[in-house]
């Protein structure tokens, strides 16, 4: 190997591990999203989730949240402008998140829908939705630890097999976020099956790994894959008793992210019963799994604390806003990173 390209080696490897963002752990704080339904209807009201709770988790090492939002709130009108007094509100959250040395996780979540329709097949166009992102990024460009989450949970027919559809769509909102000027910022690229994890490697992340970044050519390090999986056994996050700790699926995307060269993921929902010893065990071996494969996994947010009451049966909401879940006391902050909030 000649000198130069020795250099040029060492040179990449240093800029990627540069780039590598750190090892993230926290919890998604809902609330925001409680209008939407997997149809993407925007019905119900919403709930401000609590501010205490940032400082309350990175307190114990947590320096990651999701914070979940319906599109109809960010933009009343289908490619519309942004409600800016919404804006102020759900900014609140990003900024007291922010203020714990956290990164953040913008999460739009639609499931790929705006009122039933699904974008790029029959509901909005590329356009209307890369218009929100357009919009959100330039409000957000300046703020390197947001992490844009492009959209919750794809799924269903005719999704499926017209998967095709989809890549477009995310490469269009990509495109707009990097000419809005958020060129420093990771982008979070969801596939199919509700994220899951399990799908990712054999239905849409094959053509997700096509996906390019404006801001970085010729590299895609800024491109994160977005992941969901569940421990119950249907994996749809609805029953308190987990079955499995998911390693035989985070195995095998941790291969494909590998054999990808070396991509990398983030698995941005996961949790079980908030009281239950099924899932102290399993939820605490899936993210000692996660901790230990990184940077392909960088880490994760549970489901979820926020405006959810510890009746919640995946509730990570501490008890009386001063006691933690059994869950995340057993199962999550064994596997925080180490804190670096005091
Ligand atoms: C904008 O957001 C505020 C706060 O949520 C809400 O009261 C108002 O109705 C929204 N405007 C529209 C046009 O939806
Ligand atoms: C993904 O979802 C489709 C239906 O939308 C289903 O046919 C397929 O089996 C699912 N694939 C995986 C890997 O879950
Ligand atoms: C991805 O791009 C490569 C090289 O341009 C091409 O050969 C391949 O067919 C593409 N894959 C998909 C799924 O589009
Ligand atoms: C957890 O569950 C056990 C029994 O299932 C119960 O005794 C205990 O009070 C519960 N703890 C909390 C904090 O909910
Ligand atoms: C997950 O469960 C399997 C089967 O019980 C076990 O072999 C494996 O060691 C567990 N993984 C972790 C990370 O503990």
């Amino acid at each position: 190997m000649k000198v130069a390209s020795v250099a040029a080696t060492i040179f990449g490897l240093v800029a990627s591990v540069l780039a590598t963002p750190p090892r993230l752990g926290g919890v998604n704080t809902a609330g925001y999203d409680f209008t939407v339904s997997t149809d993407g209807y925007d019905t119900l009201p919403y709930a401000q989730p609590p501010l205490y709770q940032y400082p309350y988790f990175s307190l114990e090492g947590a320096n990651l949240y999701r914070i979940p939002f319906a599109w109809q709130l960010a933009t009343p009108t289908l490619g519309g402008p942004l409600n800016m007094t919404w804006l102020a509100e759900y900014d609140q959250n990003v900024q007291a998140a922010l203020a714990t040395y956290a990164f953040v996780i913008v999460d739009v979540h639609n499931y790929a829908r705006w009122n039933g329709e699904i974008i790029n097949q029959g509901g909005p166009t590329i356009e209307q939705y890369a218009s929100l992102w357009s919009q959100l990024a330039a409000y957000y460009k300046d703020e390197d630890r947001i992490i844009i989450g492009l959209m919750n949970e794809p799924h269903g027919t005719p999704y499926l097999p017209d998967n095709t559809l989809w890549p477009p769509a995310v490469q269009g909102a990509i495109n707009a976020i990097r000419a809005a000027g958020a060129t420093t910022q990771y982008i979070l690229m969801p596939g199919s099956n509700y994220t899951s994890a399990a799908a990712m490697p054999t239905v849409m992340g094959p053509l997700l790994l096509n996906i390019t970044d404006p801001a970085t050519p010729g590299s895609t390090e800024f491109l994160l894959f977005d992941v969901h999986q569940y421990l119950d056994y249907d994996n749809s996050g609805t029953h308190t008793t987990c079955v499995t700790n998911n390693t035989e699926i985070l195995s095998t995307l941790v291969t494909w992210l590998k054999a990808n060269g070396g991509r990398q993921a983030i698995l941005s929902e996961t949790g079980g019963g908030r009281n239950d010893s099924t899932c102290y065990t399993n939820l605490g071996e899936e993210l000692a799994f996660v901790k230990d494969n990184y940077p392909y996994m960088v880490g994760f947010s549970t489901w979820a604390a926020g405006a959810f009451d510890t009746t919640y049966i995946l509730s990570m909401t501490p008890t009386n806003g001063n006691t933690d879940a059994p869950l995340w006391e057993y199962a999550v902050r064994p596997n925080l990173p180490a804190p670096t909030y005091t």
